[in-house]
């Protein structure tokens, strides 16, 4: 059997001058031009561009979701991911992927959920005190300090200096950007030409070397509930040699769970800002939610239960602008998907931007509607909802994801007016533009000014 999809309208050559340019467009471009799912001709050798629902179904159903991360890892491995966190969650496959996972499982329990959601409200009115003092704040960067911390204090229970959180964010940042690069254009343009990836190993080193210097630390500590204990743990616990992974993988881990965890949510929450400037209207319920939240709580803070409607909004958000617009895996062994036949070792992409966008599974899908998903979060079971991916690999934080995001969506419009600093043009939400660096950003970032709510100063709002 051959395969029966058809390819999109490029070459080579163009594609990946296409995809230089304007990664998604040219993806989504060439999705509409199809209808359907199709073959990218690419550096990498033929991708499998999937964008209809029944094949992630098949996939999941079916086949048990034989399809993995890429490459595995080697030492030497050019992927700029692989080179700053080795071998972790996201990039291993197998064995190290399955220990991982079971070790994180008790992680994202629902007790430990709610300390997290405790640090993230006990740590907000601290994060955000100057924010009024500013005449302009960068989102995507200020919400940072509070998901690093969630991370730092919640999972991990480590404390960092303000000078190595500062260099963990930087070291972050540059991934994304060589990461997208590797992606498009190679590993040779990664490695040889781009002037990004200068000093990059140094940057990562220094980042591992600031984890490991905390190990120790939390270990010893007899009451800590981190990660890191859980994973010591567990490596005690198992007889098995092949377990023997020692320093190295829990350093891999730990970065693994941070790079995993903070951009994330950073770049969805600042997309809601974004989408919200444009409705006030979806800014009074969030409002009027929060302030029935805080009244029927017994210490005047906003319990994550008590605010669907927010939650809604955080995933409409997730809908419209998936933090992760193409999620790339490779076949393990040949498959037929519908009446395609894949070969071992394929490429293949699934494009959840295009399919959160198909009116075939969300109506009127230009439309940013929260309530859509009011009372059933079917969407989150759906094959053609895919903001944390699917199958074995499916993102281990969302439930803290959505936990965070609606919060934070909760805490500061309760707090604050917010208006942006600088004119923003006229767009359909659904058509804002974006930055692709393996997330999709809100292009040119998104400074915002934030003013105290009269309501909030006279009830001390602190
Ligand atoms: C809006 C926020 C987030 C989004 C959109 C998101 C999305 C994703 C996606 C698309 C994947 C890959 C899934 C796949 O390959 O099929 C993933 C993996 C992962 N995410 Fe998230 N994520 C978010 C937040 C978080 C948070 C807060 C954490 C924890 C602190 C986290 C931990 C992980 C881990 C550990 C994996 C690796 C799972 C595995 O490979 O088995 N994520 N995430």
């Amino acid at each position: 059997m051959t395969s029966s999809l058809p390819k999109a309208p490029w070459g080579v050559l163009e594609t990946a001058l296409r995809l230089a340019k304007a990664p998604i467009k040219t993806l989504d471009q060439a999705k509409r031009s199809v209808n359907g799912n199709y073959i990218l001709p690419s550096v990498w050798g033929p991708a499998y561009v999937i964008c209809e629902k029944d094949v992630v179904d098949t996939l999941s159903k079916e086949l048990n979701w034989n399809i993995v991360q890429k490459d595995p890892v080697t030492e030497d491995s050019p992927d700029p991911l692989k080179q700053l966190g080795g071998d972790f969650n996201v990039t291993s496959d197998g064995y190290f992927h399955k220990h991982f996972r079971d070790t994180l499982r008790n992680q994202f329990s629902r007790y430990r959920l709610d300390d997290y959601a405790e640090v993230l409200i006990k740590s907000f009115d601290y994060f955000t005190k100057d924010w009024e003092q500013q005449k302009a704040i960068e989102f995507s960067q200020k919400i940072g300090d509070i998901t690093l911390h969630v991370i730092c204090k919640g999972i991990l229970d480590i404390d960092f200096s303000i000078e190595e959180k500062i260099h963990i964010r930087k070291t972050i940042n540059r991934v994304y950007t060589l990461e997208t690069q590797y992606i498009i254009l190679g590993s040779i343009a990664t490695s040889v030409l781009s002037p990004w990836a200068f000093g990059y190993r140094r940057m990562a080193n220094k980042m591992r070397n600031i984890f490991d210097s905390k190990i120790d630390g939390v270990a010893q500590c007899p009451f800590s509930k981190s990660y890191i204990k859980e994973f010591i743990k567990k490596e005690q616990n198992t007889r098995s040699p092949v377990v023997d992974v020692g320093r190295k993988k829990i350093i891999d881990d730990l970065l693994g769970l941070t790079v995993a965890g903070l951009d994330t949510v950073n770049v969805a929450t600042t997309w809601a800002m974004r989408i919200l400037i444009e409705r006030p209207d979806v800014v009074e319920k969030i409002r009027a939610e929060a302030e029935v939240a805080k009244k029927s709580s017994v210490d005047n803070n906003i319990d994550y239960k008590m605010i669907p409607y927010a939650r809604s909004v955080f995933l409409e958000t997730l809908r419209l602008y998936p933090p992760f617009p193409l999620i790339i895996k490779q076949t393990v062994d040949e498959m037929v998907l519908g009446s395609t036949l894949i070969p071992s070792k394929s490429w293949v992409f699934f494009l959840a931007y295009s399919m959160h966008r198909d009116s075939r599974w969300f109506t009127d899908p230009d439309e940013f509607i929260p309530e859509r998903w009011h009372g059933n979060e079917w969407g989150l079971e759906e094959a053609a909802f895919l903001p944390f991916g699917a199958g074995i690999h499916r993102c281990q934080g969302w439930e803290l994801a959505l936990i965070e995001g609606s919060l934070l969506i909760a805490l500061i419009y309760n707090k604050y007016d917010v208006e942006p600093v600088k004119k923003l043009g006229n767009y359909n939400v659904a058509y804002i533009p974006y930055k692709y660096k393996i997330n999709l950003c809100v292009k040119g970032g998104l400074p915002l000014r934030f003013k105290r709510r009269k309501h909030s100063l006279s009830r001390g709002l602190t």
